[in-house]
């Protein structure tokens, strides 16, 4: 549970098709896709049902995950929507469908993500006797294997496109600000207010989380130099969740009732599914968790919360992120640009 959060990893790969495949098409209202499918890759900030048909599903499977859009937890990890789900929409596609579920249509795309799936393979953590990932074998290649055994079985429309035509748009989503998740601040809180950024941040954790997306930034950009044809954009998950937060410098001194992005400008670091009296600073505490018995219930008004359970973000929040990733600014290219 604690070292699975610093794996936050998540590709999304959407193949777009020529014919269509304009932000005219999205302007217009059209019945025409603006992609042809949507392939998914990554952990709990994109699984929509994966790990939850692995494995019998306490927390994630129980109330109050999914109160807010579906009216009943569907496995994704939060009260709504991902951002995998505001993009589909946007672009004209049903809900990417978990892989894993039976009976599912796979002709627009498919979603591999796996709660705690991590981009290095089981095996490494093993060899190296690290016990703190989750000992699911469901790391990025085996997500890619998966993905290689669906293709043969996707109608022909959708395998010709994938293989021959049209350029294909990969979307590669950085880490967050892991020192801002109420997990981190609560496990590793310091007695030295020097370690807290103005945010309230631990620094430490920030610094790797931009770390990662460093190396992250150097590979895909060598990935462009050798795939020209291949849209890769750098997709942020960093800055718009710093932004959604607000400076406790400013409690007392100004009376902040939403900030504006319209999230509860006193409780941004506050867990919305959190630990209740027990929680202290953030609503934490790992001993009761979001949909853990005892804990079936949310904060009264989750649309303004920017933290859903400690360690991922609100529906509201994803739903600002998808609209920066898709219009900009917090995509390079934004998935409406070609
Ligand atoms: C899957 O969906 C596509 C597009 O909606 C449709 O053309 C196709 O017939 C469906 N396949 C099955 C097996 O239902
Ligand atoms: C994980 O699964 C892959 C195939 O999907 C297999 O080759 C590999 O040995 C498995 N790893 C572990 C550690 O079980
Ligand atoms: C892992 O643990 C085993 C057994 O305790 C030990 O033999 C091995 O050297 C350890 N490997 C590493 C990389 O620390
Ligand atoms: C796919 O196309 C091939 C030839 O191009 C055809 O023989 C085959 O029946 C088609 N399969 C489906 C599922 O439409
Ligand atoms: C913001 O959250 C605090 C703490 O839960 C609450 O007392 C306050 O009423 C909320 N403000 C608004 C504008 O909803
Ligand atoms: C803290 O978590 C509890 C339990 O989920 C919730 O009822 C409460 O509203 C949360 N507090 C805040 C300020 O969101």
């Amino acid at each position: 549970m604690r070292i699975s959060i610093a794996a936050v990893l998540l590709v999304v790969l959407i193949i777009p098709c020529l014919l269509h495949g304009t932000a005219d098409a999205v302007r217009r209202p059209t019945s025409m896709p603006l992609f042809p499918a949507i392939f998914s890759f990554g952990d709990s900030y994109a699984d929509t049902g994966n790990f939850v048909r692995l494995i019998s599903s306490i927390p994630f499977g129980s109330p109050p995950y999914g109160e807010t859009f579906f009216g009943h937890p569907t496995g994704r990890v939060c009260n709504g929507c991902l951002v995998v789900d505001f993009v589909a929409a946007a672009v004209g596609l049903p809900f990417v469908p978990p892989y894993l579920a039976e009976g599912q249509n796979f002709s627009t795309g498919a979603n591999f993500a796996v709660i705690g799936a991590t981009a290095l393979d089981l095996a490494y953590y093993q060899r190296q006797n690290i016990t703190t990932v989750p000992p699911f074998n469901t790391s990025l290649s085996v997500q890619l294997g998966w993905f290689e055994h669906l293709r043969p079985s996707l109608g022909n429309a959708t395998a010709r496109g994938l293989i021959q035509h049209g350029t294909r748009r990969i979307v590669v989503p950085w880490n967050v600000p892991m020192g801002c998740l109420p997990v981190i601040l609560t496990l590793y809180a310091s007695p030295d207010p020097s370690d807290y950024d103005h945010y309230g941040c631990l620094h430490e954790f920030n610094r790797l989380a931009r770390y990662h997306n460093e190396q992250l930034r150097s590979q895909v950009q060598a990935l462009r130099s050798r795939h020209p044809r291949v849209a890769i954009a750098f997709a942020d998950y960093y800055q718009p969740v710093l932004e959604f937060l607000t400076p406790p410098a400013l409690f007392g001194e100004i009376t902040i009732q939403h900030n504006i992005q319209g999230f509860n400008g006193s409780t941004t670091l506050v867990v919305c599914c959190g630990a209740g009296a027990g929680g202290g600073r953030y609503n934490y505490s790992v001993a009761a968790g979001c949909g853990r018995p005892g804990a079936a219930t949310a904060c009264a008004d989750p649309s303004a919360a920017v933290n859903w359970d400690g360690i991922h973000v609100t529906e509201a929040a994803y739903g600002d992120i998808a609209e920066a990733w898709l219009r900009g600014p917090s995509a390079e290219p934004p998935i409406f640009e070609r």
